[in-house]
């Protein structure tokens, strides 16, 4: 007997892919290196990943960079991921531009360090207008911290009375958000082991689907990011919806 799903082998490709890009630290204590090689070698990764999603004609690309919890690492670890963070935009953002690729950041990005900060709104700047593909990064991202601002911004706007309790919905919500312009994310990659979320976009995974790898991210390469595709498109995604109704849509 076919599988529920042996129908679905011919699912469109994700629109939206995040990856928490979990396992450097592992990857560079293997090898009795310090973490911050590890990073370095996480940023070929990255490179890599946007690489594919561009030359396959995935639109959205969100990668954790860095949590509001990271801020917690030893400061020689912070640091250095700063100046990783600050290197990558140089060597990277014009290739990016060239690709017509959009460079966005979310997160509580005033905490960051002012040579950092200058960095990216010029990345920003630069490629405000591409239309190829958007890439966000998350850095000094923390999803219930998002969520607590959003709700802020609910409150604000029906204490001034410039939106009423009934007009308040998902939609409504959802553009409160660091993400307002970005659709929810499809599909959501973890490298490294872990079988959690890490206070990563927890109001936009609701239905997103979730794949999980034991390959520590600097060893994430084209074949691994295929397998993940090949395991999304063979699911069939019912949003509380039963198999037929699903089937009957497409
Ligand atoms: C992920 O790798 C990158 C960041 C959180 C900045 P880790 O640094 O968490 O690597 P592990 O989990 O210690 O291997
Ligand atoms: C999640 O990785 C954050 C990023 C990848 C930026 P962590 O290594 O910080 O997650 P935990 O601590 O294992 O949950
Ligand atoms: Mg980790």
């Amino acid at each position: 007997m076919l599988s529920p799903n042996s129908d679905q082998s011919t699912n469109a490709l994700p629109t939206h892919v995040a990856i928490i890009m979990d396992g450097n630290g592992r990857w560079a204590k293997k090898r009795f290196m310090p973490r911050l090689e590890g990073h370095r070698q996480g940023a070929k990764s990255v490179r890599r990943a946007v690489e594919f999603c561009r030359s396959n004609g995935i639109k959205f690309l969100t990668l954790y960079a860095f949590s509001t919890e990271n801020w917690q690492r030893p400061e020689s670890e912070v640091s250095g991921l700063m100046k990783l963070l600050s290197q990558f935009i140089d060597s990277e953002i014009d290739e990016i531009h060239k690709n017509d690729i959009r460079f966005n950041i979310i997160g509580q990005t005033k905490r960051l360090p002012a040579f950092v900060k200058n960095k990216i709104e010029a990345a920003l700047a630069k490629t405000s207008k591409n239309r190829t593909m958007v890439l966000t990064v998350a850095l000094s991202y923390g999803g219930r911290q998002e969520i607590i601002s959003a709700a802020l911004k609910v409150h604000e706007a029906l204490l001034s009375g410039s939106m009423k309790n009934e007009d308040v919905n998902d939609s409504v919500f959802s553009s409160c958000l660091n993400t307002a312009n970005l659709p929810d994310p499809d599909l959501l990659i973890r490298t490294g082991g872990e079988i959690r979320i890490s206070n990563f976009l927890l109001w936009q995974l609701a239905y997103a689907e979730l794949y999980f790898t034991d390959q520590l991210w600097p060893d994430f390469d084209e074949n691994s990011f295929w397998k993940a595709i090949e395991e999304f498109r063979s699911r069939q995604r019912r949003y509380g919806k039963i198999s037929e109704q699903i089937q009957s849509q497409s």
